[in-house]
Formats: C-alpha cells, sequence, structure tokens
C-alpha cells in the first residue's frame, strides 16, 4: 500500500502525514519511527545573509538529498579550495524544509538525524538554534520536540553549511548536506541513540556467550517497569534465542542495561560467508511495545599476531587492502548505496578482502556493505589531530570537539562486523614533534575505544618511522601502523621486537588508464623526485603511463610492495593507496589535472592494467591480461606485458608467428616481451601450465572509429532504492575492437519518464567538463554515462557522435 502512494505521486507531505499518523496510539504507546527526510528541501548558496528562519528572497532551488554543491561547481585554476580539493569551491549553503506534524504525534520525541554535512553546519528549527558541528564526516542528531507545532501549522528546518574557509582538508570533501537525514520519532521511553552494543563474550564453536547492552531513556514522571525482550534471529529471519529483562519502578533518566544470550552452535562471519544475525530488541511498558530496534550483527574470533600477522577463525589471512576516500567519483560526495557497492563490487572481484575507509568515517551504509560482502574495514577517523595540515582544517576544533566526535565513531560503527581495526589518525603532524601531545592523543584516543568496544585493535598510519617519533613509538595502541618505508618491512620484527605490525597505507603508484610511454618497461620514474620539490618534469598532456613504473619517492610500484606484503608472514596485511581514484590531490601534477594518478581503477570505474596484477595474485580466478594496446607506428618498439596466473609458460605470436616464449619466473608476478616490433595486426598470448593450453588472449591494431557500442553494468536496476545504471561508451572501430586513443566527444540522451544523466566521466584525470554534462569525451576509448531513473519503466540511453555511428541500449528501471 505504501508504495502504490510513493508511486502515484502523492504529495511527499501527504504520505510523511500518513506515516506519522498510520502508527499514532496513545502517549506512551507509540514505537519508533524513522522516516527518510531527504527529500523535498530547498537550498540557496549564500554566505552574505542569515537564513535561520524562513526562505526570503530568489535563487533558491528545490533539491533531493543528499547533495553536494562542490561538484556542481566549474573547476576554476585559482579555487582557495586548491589540487587537493580537485578545484572546485565551497562556500556557504542553505538547506530548509518544512512539514507537518499530526497532533497525534506529540508526547513522541521528535529527532532529526544527519549522516554527514560538510562541514560546520548549524541547524534551527522554527528559528530556534539547535546547535553546530563542525565535523564534516560524523553524523549527529538533535531533538526537535520542545520547539514544534502540532497544530497544522508547518515547521521550519533551516540548516546552514558553511565550507567557506578554504583550504581545509587535503582531499575533496564535497559540500553539503552529502549524506543521509532521518527524522526519527521515539517514545518518551526508548532505547538511546547508538547506545546498543553486542559483542561475543564468549565463542567456541559449539557456543557463543553474546553480550548485549544499551540504554534506555526514560523521560516521562512516573516510575515504569520496562523490560527488555530481544530475539536473536538467523540470517533467514528464524528467532533462534531470545531472552527477557524486567527492571521494576525505573525512575526518569538514564538507564544502563545487559543481557547475555546463549546461542548454540554459531555460525562465524567470514569474509567468505559473511553471516550476520538480527537482534531485535524490543522495550515493553505496561504490557506495550515502546520501542523496537534492529541492530545486526556477527560472530568471528580474531587475533593479530607477531609472526602470523591476521587470523581469523583459526585461519591466518593476509588482509589484501586498498584505501578508499569517501567520494563517489563523478558524483562528488553525495552518497548512493548502489554507487558505493559498485566500487566494492569491483574491489572483490579484483581479489581485495580489506577496506580502509580513509582518512574519516565512511556513510553508515557503506560499511553494512563491507559486512554483506565481507571486508576486513580499517576504520579511521581523523588525518588531522591538533597539528595542522591545512590553514583551516579540523585543527581548528580539535580541543573542543575530538573527544565527542571520536565517542560518537566509535559508538556508532561498533556493532559492525566487518570493522576490525580503529585507525586514530594518519599522518598526523604530532608524529614530528617530540612533543607531549605525541603522546598524549594516541593515549586519549585508545582509551576511548577501550571504554566504549574493547573487542578490537588501535592503530595509527605513521610515515615518519624514526624512534623519535612519540606517536609511532605509543604504547598506547595494538599494532604498530607503518605508511609506505617498504624497504622496512622485512626487518619490522627486529626494529620492534614483541610488536604486532599493519601496512596501514602503501604504494602510490601513479597511472592513467590506457597511457603508454615506451621507455623500457623495467626502467622507473619517480614523480616527483623528492615531495618537497615541486614538480616539473612529466607528460604535457599530464598522463602517466600506466606500465607501472611511475611512482612516489614515498611509495613504490605495485609490484614491489605486493611481493614484500605476500612474502613476509609477520605483516598482518596492507590498504593499498589507493583501490580508486579520487577527486583531489593529483600528485604529481597540478592544474589542469584535478584528479588522482593512484587509483587501481579510475575515477570512471575502470580498471587499469595492474587491476589484472592484483587479480592474478589475489583470486583463484584464470587470468591472462596484456598490455599494452596494438596501435603503434611501424618500426615501435613495443614492451608487451602479461600478467597471468595458473600457468608456467606463456607463448607470444604477432600475426600467427611465433614471436617468443618465456617460463614463470618465480620471484616475478609479470613476465615481459621486450621491444617486439610493431606491425599492424595481431598479438596473441597462449598461457600453459604443464604443456596443456590454459587461456588465449588477442590485441588487435584497432582501425578507425566507426561506431559508439554501449553496455551497462546492470541493464535492470531498482529506481525506488535510487539505484543507478552504468552505462559504458566504447568507441569502437567496424571490427568491434575498441580505438585506443580514440577520444571523440560523445552526447548522451536519454528517454523515459523520470529518467536522467546524472553524470558521465570518462577516467581522465585533467577532463575540466563538468561531471552534470551529457556531453563527454572518450578517455582512451571509454566513457561513463551514470542514469537515475524516478519512475518505473523503461529507458532509452543513446550515445551520438559526429562521423560515428550511434550506440543505444534499453534499460530497465523496476
Ligand atoms: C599519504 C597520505 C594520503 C595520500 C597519499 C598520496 O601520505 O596518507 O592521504 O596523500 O600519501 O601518496
Amino acid at each position: 500500500m505504501l508504495k502504490r502512494l510513493f508511486h502515484t505521486g502523492y504529495s511527499r507531505m501527504m504520505i510523511l502525514l500518513f506515516l506519522l499518523l498510520a502508527t499514532a496510539g496513545s502517549l506512551s504507546g507509540q514505537s519508533r519511527k524513522v522516516i527518510d527526510f531527504n527529500r523535498g528541501w530547498w537550498f540557496k548558496l549564500d554566505s552574505s545573509q542569515q537564513y535561520s528562519n524562513g526562505r526570503k528572497g530568489e535563487g533558491w532551488r528545490k533539491l533531493d538529498l543528499p547533495h553536494d554543491w562542490s561538484i556542481e561547481m566549474p573547476f576554476r585554476e585559482n579555487s582557495p579550495a586548491g589540487s587537493g580539493a580537485a578545484y572546485l569551491d565551497g562556500g556557504v549553503g542553505w538547506y530548509q524544509k518544512t512539514f507537518k506534524l499530526a497532533q497525534a504525534e506529540q508526547g513522541q520525541r521528535i529527532f532529526i538525524a544527519f549522516e554527514g554535512v560538510y562541514e560546520n553546519s548549524e541547524v534551527w528549527i522554527n528559528g530556534h538554534f539547535l546547535g553546530k558541528r563542525p565535523n564534516g564526516y560524523i553524523g549527529f542528531e538533535y531533538e526537535l520536540s520542545p520547539y514544534l507545532y502540532w497544530d497544522g501549522r508547518e515547521n521550519l528546518l533551516s540548516v546552514k553549511v558553511n565550507n567557506k574557509n578554504q583550504p581545509n582538508s587535503r582531499f575533496y570533501s564535497g559540500s553539503g548536506i552529502y549524506r543521509d537525514v532521518k527524522l526519527i520519532s521515539r517514545n518518551p521511553v526508548s532505547i538511546g541513540t547508538n547506545s546498543t552494543f553486542i559483542r561475543a563474550g564468549q565463542l567456541s564453536e559449539k557456543r557463543a556467550v553474546v553480550d548485549l547492552s544499551l540504554e534506555i531513556e526514560h523521560n516521562l514522571e512516573e516510575s515504569k517497569k520496562i523490560t527488555l525482550l530481544t530475539a536473536i534471529l538467523s540470517a533467514q529471519g528464524a528467532v533462534i534465542a531470545s531472552k527477557r529483562t524486567t527492571l521494576s519502578a525505573v525512575k526518569a533518566g538514564l538507564h544502563s542495561i545487559a543481557q547475555q544470550i546463549v546461542l548454540e552452535n554459531p555460525v562465524l562471519w567470514d569474509i567468505e560467508n559473511p553471516y550476520q544475525y538480527t537482534a531485535k530488541i524490543k522495550l515493553i511498558v505496561d504490557g506495550r511495545v515502546v520501542d523496537e530496534q534492529l541492530t545486526k550483527f556477527g560472530l568471528r574470533n580474531f587475533s593479530f599476531d607477531q609472526q602470523q600477522g591476521f587470523i581469523l577463525n583459526g585461519r591466518q589471512l593476509k588482509i589484501r587492502g586498498v584505501c578508499l576516500h569517501s567520494d563517489l567519483g563523478a558524483l562528488g560526495m553525495a552518497f548512493n548505496t548502489s554507487a558505493a557497492l559498485r566500487q566494492l563490487r569491483i574491489m572483490k572481484a579484483m581479489g581485495v578482502n580489506g577496506i580502509r575507509t580513509s582518512h574519516n568515517p565512511a556513510a553508515p551504509a557503506f560499511l553494512d556493505l563491507c559486512d554483506s560482502l565481507g571486508f576486513v574495514v580499517m576504520s579511521e577517523t581523523f588525518d588531522v589531530w591538533k597539528g595542522h595540515k591545512n590553514p583551516y582544517d579540523y585543527h581548528l576544533y580539535w580541543d573542543e570537539w575530538y573527544k565527542r566526535d571520536f565517542v560518537d565513531h566509535v559508538k556508532r560503527d561498533r556493532n559492525h562486523p566487518s570493522l576490525f581495526i580503529w585507525c586514530l589518525g594518519n599522518e598526523a603532524q604530532e608524529q614530528w614533534h617530540s612533543k607531549a601531545d605525541g603522546t598524549a592523543i594516541p593515549i586519549a584516543l585508545a582509551a576511548i575505544v577501550d571504554s566504549l568496544d574493547g573487542t578490537r585493535p588501535t592503530t595509527i598510519a605513521n610515515n615518519e618511522l624514526s624512534k623519535a617519533n612519540p606517536v609511532l613509538m605509543s604504547s598506547a595502541v595494538d599494532l604498530i601502523g607503518y605508511n609506505y618505508n617498504h624497504k622496512k618491512w622485512a626487518s619490522f620484527p627486529q626494529d620492534h621486537p614483541g610488536k604486532k605490525f599493519i601496512v596501514t597505507e602503501s604504494t602510490s603508484a601513479l597511472e592513467s588508464r590506457g597511457t603508454y610511454d615506451l621507455v623500457p618497461y623495467d626502467s622507473s620514474r619517480m614523480w616527483p623526485e623528492r615531495w618537497d620539490i615541486p614538480f616539473s618534469g612529466g607528460n604535457e598532456d599530464r598522463n602517466i603511463s600506466a606500465y607501472d613504473n611511475v611512482f612516489t619517492p614515498w611509495g613504490s610500484n605495485h609490484q614491489t610492495s605486493l611481493r614484500l606484503m605476500e612474502r613476509y608472514d609477520h605483516i598482518a596485511g596492507m590498504y593499498v593507496w589507493t583501490g580508486f581514484d579520487y577527486l583531489g590531490e593529483p600528485t604529481p601534477y597540478t592544474w589542469p589535472a584535478r584528479s588522482s594518478y593512484f587509483g587501481i581503477v579510475d575515477l570512471a570505474g575502470f580498471p587499469k592494467d595492474v587491476y589484472y596484477l592484483y587479480q592474478s595474485v589475489w583470486t583463484e580466478k584464470p587470468v591472462l591480461h596484456v598490455l599494452p594496446h596494438w596501435n603503434w607506428k611501424q618500426g615501435d618498439r613495443v614492451d608487451i606485458v602479461v600478467y597471468f596466473n595458473q600457468a608456467d609458460r606463456v607463448e607470444l605470436y604477432l600475426n600467427g608467428k611465433k614471436i617468443g616464449e618465456q617460463s614463470k619466473d618465480p620471484g616475478r608476478y609479470d613476465l615481459v616481451f621486450k621491444a617486439v616490433e610493431f606491425e599492424p595486426g595481431e598479438i596473441e598470448v597462449i598461457s600453459f601450465q604443464g604443456g596443456k593450453k590454459l587461456l588465449s588472449k588477442t590485441i588487435r591494431t584497432a582501425a578507425k572509429a566507426h561506431r559508439i557500442q554501449l553496455s551497462s553494468e546492470n541493464v535492470t536496476f531498482n529506481s525506488a532504492n535510487k539505484e543507478l545504471s552504468f552505462v559504458h561508451a566504447y568507441i569502437v572501430d567496424e571490427f568491434g575492437t575498441i580505438v585506443p586513443d580514440a577520444d571523440d566527444k560523445i552526447e548522451f540522451e536519454v528517454e523515459g519518464d523520470g529518467a536522467k544523466i546524472l553524470a558521465t566521466d570518462n577516467g581522465n584525470t585533467t577532463d575540466l567538463t563538468s561531471f552534470q554534462s551529457a556531453l563527454r569525451n572518450a578517455f582512451h576509448g571509454k566513457a561513463l554515462a551514470i542514469v537515475r531513473s524516478k519512475n518505473k519503466g523503461k529507458i532509452r540511453v543513446r550515445a551520438k557522435s559526429e562521423g560515428l555511428i550511434s550506440g543505444v541500449i534499453q534499460l530497465e528501471a523496476n
């Protein structure tokens, strides 16, 4: 019924009213309602006026959240945000929303909950100031009830977002209310926000003792008898255990309550079988359910070990992780679950089993995805402590806010089974001074983890490895974390006897998808030469060769760090910088380069060659990947590189003629056929195991661009869940071979009720066309269109380009 109402175009306000009325009962009889509050906001960019109590003047527009206004701005070379934030401006934005409440709702406690607002938000309800929150990544809520109208008058929620002072971040942060907003109606007797904590007190194959605790907020005058009734549901939804605990004569105030629930033959959460239970928690007062909450959790045994690294459920497991920033490429920071799921699926298919949420709390739904897909998450809270990295960054708020922000982060995320490590900070400035803060801050943060969690280790990401670094040497944390410094990984047990080790960040190699410089494969280039010397070299078009031989002086190429990590058991794992390219930090370049080169996958989601290097080492999937393309000038001498697995020998043919064969070098993950003289036609590579042919791969010289070929990662997609369809456009010749240097301008069009091209991209770090544009040049033969639909139905996407046959694809929104 509800679904139908949404789809018949009923006014949203009516639906909200309906939702609020539907379960309205007597004062203490109503249970929790969580209402999606993303729709129908007004927005205005304006730093000169206050709009805390009304929408005056021109220039307001209507939009739905999540929203990032910076991603809509033009790239500007002199943007104060600088290269770190992708040359996209911040500013001051105002958001407003009006809503009515039913009389019957009066007596409930009403809260507004924001999952992330960048940054310095201030919130008013009906002109009454509720509070501010400088931190742009942590969720927060305010109680609205004392200031609400219940008599049919409109309530006005007003939010000021101040991201004006720039630069305030080393990477793209976006601006605005970029994560979900919820309106929560709670009974005066209800469970405190993020107070629920579920963990395994004891865990064996036969039996788990689950410790559950939460806080009851009792806001009624009379004392009450309160019952906590918990049912544990299996992943299939069957009740497998339950517990009832009653407190009699509970007075108004805050009350902690705990339960122990025994589960027989528990199913463990693992990366291969991410099994989750659900605790269905009810509070019962006077025979009525006054609150009900579903909290997922997982049971797993794990430890970190000096010799064996990481052990999960009794088996040694290398954490093969990547760092991910929170932006979603062309969508900016505006969170979308399907875009995050897409990223994680692409990572999973590469063999990644760990994610580091660098360098800030992730969206709650992102962690839900990690729970259900099976990743080992290292959750990070801060890129900056008290010492600054940028003039307006978080150091300004540290003293006043760090405790609150960190407590809220730990409480918000401690039930996620995918979360294994708390990373307290990244490359904090405190590393470099032998000051008291370098000792005191880790102690203070680790103490918060111990008091609120106590089930997971802490670490800190250090790039300064001298023993004068008080942060590195702090005994407050459980794992020593190195960023980079791969030459010191082998000697860790001697350098830090008795300590446990994780590589919190590695590699920082550089490449542009589809770009190859004809320099010897086994040469290497360090760009920039030193971190503190501005870079003046590089390629004129600001691209970087994808042969995995260009990297930063603090990092290495992919192969080097990967080999070391796999080789030493004492390394629990590593998180490669980065899984995906991200907005900002276009090291080693500056303008017009506006996004990173570090990604194993480009900003548009197209894998670079090294993706297959990892896939060949980290998965059981048979891999045979050949680079580069085969469109060169007659006589060019080209190194042909092969990433492969499960084979002991590879043969190479050029136009049917055998050029060579090579056996696997046990000391390497790749092999190279050096200086093969180009002639047009085709290269064929065949892998063999024990004399038996395993796989073959052919790369052809493309003729001239002929048509656009469209495909979608998800031809059918769920519009009600705001799922997006990711449409690939390839420029191909008349035989269907992708033209490797094609950069034709493509115009995307969409037909279908409620359908829209939300964004386009191509993975080119120097493309200054707005991501909202439906016009996009191909980059090395490829482009991406992201399609959304507000309604169900058939959608037709067309891609046109002058001189080429158009591509068409039909999608289905359901
Ligand atoms: C690291 C830093 C990352 C990123 C990276 C680029 O030192 O932690 O945020 O800047 O360098 O190589």
